[in-house]
């Protein structure tokens, strides 16, 4: 029997049941349902709007099936509607018709918002602590390596030197973000939304400060309207997560062209990669195909968000049920890519070797060679068409701008001497960029211990 069936005639058709049902997905936000239930209970007793008594038995009531839950002694009923409705019949059960007071100036649609925020609130932080470690694994990876030259890249050509270090570093640049937003989007959702009510709020003596003091918000919603139809917080976390995604993919993305046989400049560990079933020699990056695989799922959830709000009108309507499979599906798929993630960056071998081979065959001191010029009084727009055309003989030639010989650059410019070789080696053209941001070794370290410095603030 349905706990709102005294307006019916009817049992519910038992497809509709099963259509209507959220129990499946919803029973995840237990916890935070009893919390909820917990702080609406102490506060209805302290407002005597029940007998102090009654809140005292509700509570115990609400603590006993949650420690029953924990225990796995109480099982969810597939039958029920939604976790709250569950909850709310179990504690009738156990406690008799105290239980039936726990519902007085509250509604299911502020108690959903409640959960999700509850839930979300936590979630957030869980995913932030698992960006910090990710994070701390490239600052450890990176500080190895702050010398390691290799290529940067531009359209994926060989563009300037740079150091391994310093490519690891700008992913933390954009997981920094990643947290900043998570955090934005934690905040935001903090507001505390019993009291609304079904939508028109009540008129009960509600203190919902108190309750929100109970629940560790920070303020409490100011329209029960928006109080019980906003999802804006589950929009917003569902983009900082596809945002962070978009990150992880691009790492994937590096990770795997860097496994292949082309580039080779890292080893994964064995551990963190796969096999082939027929060819013998294969050794997959799988776990990256698979975050970058994910990445769309991610932004799937948000889209379905997006697109179950954007006609509803106010308040509360049934899509917004949809919105729970979308948001924690986003919150799981980061959680378990970055679990997965962040062992196989602690683990994964770079081959600075190849590394310095790809780097010394793209020309990729060239801009030093015309910046050399530029240096010695020719201007910058000569000194490039100068050495735009010493790379096409080096082309000719089969040789390197390293190797070319000085006659060769003689010929072109007078002012080329002895020192040009200095000039473009290719640890010189690392460590002369010194420029804030950088890649020289010392800017680097800067850059791991500013990082650092700002994932253990807090
Ligand atoms: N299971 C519902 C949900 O997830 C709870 C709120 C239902 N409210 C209602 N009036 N039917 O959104």
């Amino acid at each position: 029997m349905k706990l709102w069936a005294g307006r019916f005639s009817k049992e519910v058709d038992g497809r509709v049941n099963d259509f209507n049902s959220s129990i499946s997905f919803d029973s995840r936000m237990y916890r935070q349902d009893i919390a909820g239930s917990i702080a609406h209970a102490t506060m209805l007793g302290e407002q005597n709007i029940i007998a102090p008594s009654e809140s005292e038995t509700i509570i115990k009531g609400l603590k006993s099936i949650l420690s029953d839950l924990d225990s796995g002694k109480l099982a969810f009923d597939p039958e029920a509607e939604d976790i709250h409705m569950f909850i709310e019949a179990e504690l009738t059960t156990r406690i008799g018709d105290a239980g039936k007071r726990l519902h007085t100036a509250r509604s299911r649609n502020d108690q959903v918002a409640l959960d999700i925020r509850l839930y979300l609130r936590e979630a957030a932080e869980g995913l932030i602590s698992q960006v910090k470690e990710l994070i701390h694994s490239l600052c450890n990876q990176a500080e190895q390596h702050t010398e390691t030259v290799m290529p940067g890249y531009t359209h994926l050509q060989r563009a300037q030197p740079i150091t391994f270090g310093h490519h690891l570093m700008a992913y933390c640049q954009m997981l920094l973000r990643d947290i900043s937003r998570l955090e934005d989007a934690k905040n935001r959702m903090n507001v505390m939304p019993l009291g609304s009510c079904a939508l028109a709020g009540t008129t009960y003596p509600l203190n919902r400060e108190r309750v929100a003091e109970l629940l560790g918000f920070s303020s409490v919603t100011m329209n029960s309207l928006d109080g019980v139809s906003d999802r804006d917080f589950c929009i917003e976390l569902a983009g900082a997560i596809s945002i962070l995604m978009m990150h992880l993919s691009r790492l994937s993305e590096e990770i795997i062209l860097w496994c292949s046989w082309e580039f080779k400049f890292i080893e994964l560990d064995d551990a963190f990669a796969t096999g082939s079933s027929i060819m013998p020699q294969k050794k997959n990056p799988d776990i990256t195909e698979l975050v970058r695989g994910k990445t769309g799922r991610v932004y799937g959830d948000l889209n379905t968000l997006l697109t179950m709000m954007k006609g509803l009108p106010l308040a509360y309507n049934k899509d917004m049920q949809e919105d729970k499979e979308a948001v924690f599906d986003a919150v799981d798929t980061a959680s378990l890519c970055l679990k997965t993630m962040i062992p196989m960056i602690d683990t994964m071998k770079p081959i600075p070797a190849n590394m310095r081979w790809a780097a010394a065959k793209g020309f990729i001191n060239a801009t030093d060679a015309a910046d050399y010029l530029a240096r010695k009084g020719v201007p910058f727009r000569d000194a490039y068409k100068i050495t735009g055309t010493l790379v096409a003989q080096c082309i000719e030639k089969d040789t390197t701008l390293e190797e070319l010989p000085l006659e060769d650059y003689k010929a072109l410019c007078v002012e080329f001497e002895e020192d040009i070789y200095q000039a473009i080696s290719l640890e010189t053209c690392v460590k002369g960029r010194t420029v804030v941001g950088g890649p020289a070794p010392e800017r680097v370290k800067e850059q791991i211990a500013a990082v650092r410095a700002a994932i253990s603030e807090e």
